[in-house]
């Protein structure tokens, strides 16, 4: 009886202040400048891998598909809407085993390989030097060209900046003007190898650090052409890479890659599916994605000890999610289909990588087409968005804007049974335009939360920009319904001096804030 009487006192007092709840409340420093955030932290990867090149964006130049130069036309309009900054080519594992000289010349001279990590299929060489080039200059984005330290030699990568970088009448800059090139190109990054502890050679972190140091004193370029160097370094299992590689060396070296993929069972063996999950694998692909931020800062630790300086970046130079193949398809081709899921994943962790932009300067999504999480799915002449390419394309407005600090108190948890996440994601930046956006995201796919916006140093009037959710937690597009998933215009306006913006369960909000 007497629990009853309490609790009808509670009750009503609840009511009476209106909400059970505390709201979450986010406050943005508009007038602490934060780092910048690097552009190039909305990367992307394309590998000679599956669908990912051939067929999924270049098709040739003889093709009856649209195409600029082979490069499909359908594909290069909706990437450059994403303004991408910058793409990572030509692997990963495959980039170990790739002769560039394969793909110079006449194409029906090239030689056919076969791609022994992915899939073990044909490889043309089509899509060769010139060809990556000539898309990087069509989608106007930085290259970043990945070396190969593992069946290559020094020679041969050493040949290969000299082909795409010299001016001079060398017999390569001169093979490189009879291939069509007359001007050298702009190499922005070059990488030493990668994933040297895996596909990239089995080695150990000392054992790089050697190769590396030998190799890059070899790739030389004329001084007003060098391009930025990448160690290629660790994985979420072993962040000791990055404390070698850091401490041992000293030259030539602009970045540590590191690698990390949302699984959202956390096991290799079985992974888990794309679409048809149930709840526990939308908390466990948050919680998963979430571990990002922790393993970001065990790295900026080491790296802030032996780099006080901060010269070298932390390159996500791999990351996003990894499910199972979609059934029938080639298991070497890693082609998954892309959900809400997705979105909700590719904004936690843009807001993550801004949280450390100071180190964080290049994150590279994978990948680009057709292969793991990526922007654009093919099929044929027919092409589908995803879910993920509406989030990049949301957060355009952050590429090189200014970071502000964001405090979110009374922030609520989204959980089953013992495992949980925070429920609301948030992050702000001044725009190259002057505004300041802010990105939130719901991870809660049953609950929606209001948020109260405070900006201090400006009185916050009204939000404007986009909102990206669904009905269900696997929604996503198909070459049938090609727009199921799609942002809509979002707006709030703020009342009695306090802004309020409404976030829908599993939801992604980018928004102007004035
Ligand atoms: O992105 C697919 C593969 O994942 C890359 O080739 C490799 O670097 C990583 O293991």
């Amino acid at each position: 009886m007497k629990h009853t009487i309490q609790r009808t006192i509670l009750a009503i007092s609840l009511a009476a202040c209106g909400t059970a709840f505390a709201q979450v409340s986010v406050t943005i420093d508009a007038a602490k400048a934060g780092p910048v955030i690097n552009k190039n932290i909305y990367g992307q990867f394309a590998e000679h891998l599956g669908t990912g090149i051939y067929e999924g964006m270049w098709v040739g130049p003889e093709s009856p598909i649209p195409n600029t130069k082979g490069w499909r036309n359908d594909v290069l309009g909706a990437l450059k809407e994403l303004h991408v900054p910058l793409v990572r080519w030509p692997g990963g594992c495959f980039a170990d085993e790739y002769h560039w000289k394969d793909g110079i010349g006449p194409r029906d001279k090239r030689p056919v390989k076969v791609n022994t990590n992915w899939g073990g299929v044909e490889e043309n060489n089509a899509v060769g030097t010139h060809e990556f080039f000539d898309l990087a200059e069509l989608l106007g984005a930085e290259v970043y060209v990945n070396g190969n330290l593992g069946t290559g030699t020094n020679q041969e990568m050493s040949e290969w900046v000299e082909y795409m970088t010299s001016d001079s009448k060398s017999t390569l800059a001169e093979l490189r003007r009879k291939n069509g090139r007359d001007k050298p190109w702009k190499l922005d990054y070059f990488a030493i190898g990668n994933e040297a502890w895996g596909c990239g050679g089995n080695m150990t972190p000392e054992h790089y650090a050697n190769l590396y140091r030998n190799a890059a004193a070899f790739v030389r370029t004329p001084p007003n052409a060098k391009p930025k160097f990448i160690a290629s370094g660790g994985h979420d299992n072993d962040i000791r890479w990055t404390d070698v590689l850091t401490k041992q060396i000293k030259q030539n070296i602009d970045g540590v890659s590191f690698h990390y993929y949302t699984i959202p069972t956390g096991k290799w063996e079985v992974k888990g599916a794309a679409t048809g999950f149930k709840e526990d694998q939308w908390l466990s692909t948050m919680k998963n994605t979430m571990a990002m931020d922790g393993l970001i800062r065990k790295n900026v630790k080491l790296m802030d000890k032996n780099d006080p300086a901060k010269k070298v970046g932390l390159f996500v130079d791999e990351w996003g999610t990894w499910y199972d193949v979609e059934p029938g398809t080639n298991t070497g081709f890693l082609y998954q289909q892309n959900s809400l899921r997705d979105a909700v994943v590719a904004a936690l962790n843009f807001n993550i990588f801004h949280d450390h932009a100071e180190r964080v300067r290049m994150t590279n999504i994978a990948q680009m087409v057709n292969v793991l999480q990526a922007m654009i799915l093919t099929d044929k002449n027919r092409m589908i968005l995803t879910p993920t390419y509406h989030a990049f394309r949301m957060y355009v407005p952050f590429q090189d804007a200014t970071s502000l600090p964001v405090a979110i108190k009374n922030n609520g948890k989204y959980g089953i049974g013992k495992t949980s996440v925070p429920q609301v994601s948030a992050s702000a930046a001044r725009g190259k335009d002057g505004k300041v956006y802010l990105a939130l995201v719901n991870t809660d796919p049953n609950k929606p939360v209001d948020v109260t916006v405070n900006v201090s140093g400006m009185g916050a009037g009204k939000a404007t920009g986009q909102l990206l959710t669904a009905a269900a937690m696997d929604a996503h597009n198909t070459f049938a319904a090609p727009e199921a998933v799609k942002p809509v215009p979002f707006s709030a306006q703020a009342s009695g001096g306090k802004l309020t913006v409404q976030l829908p369960a599993k939801s992604v909000v980018v928004t102007a804030v004035e």
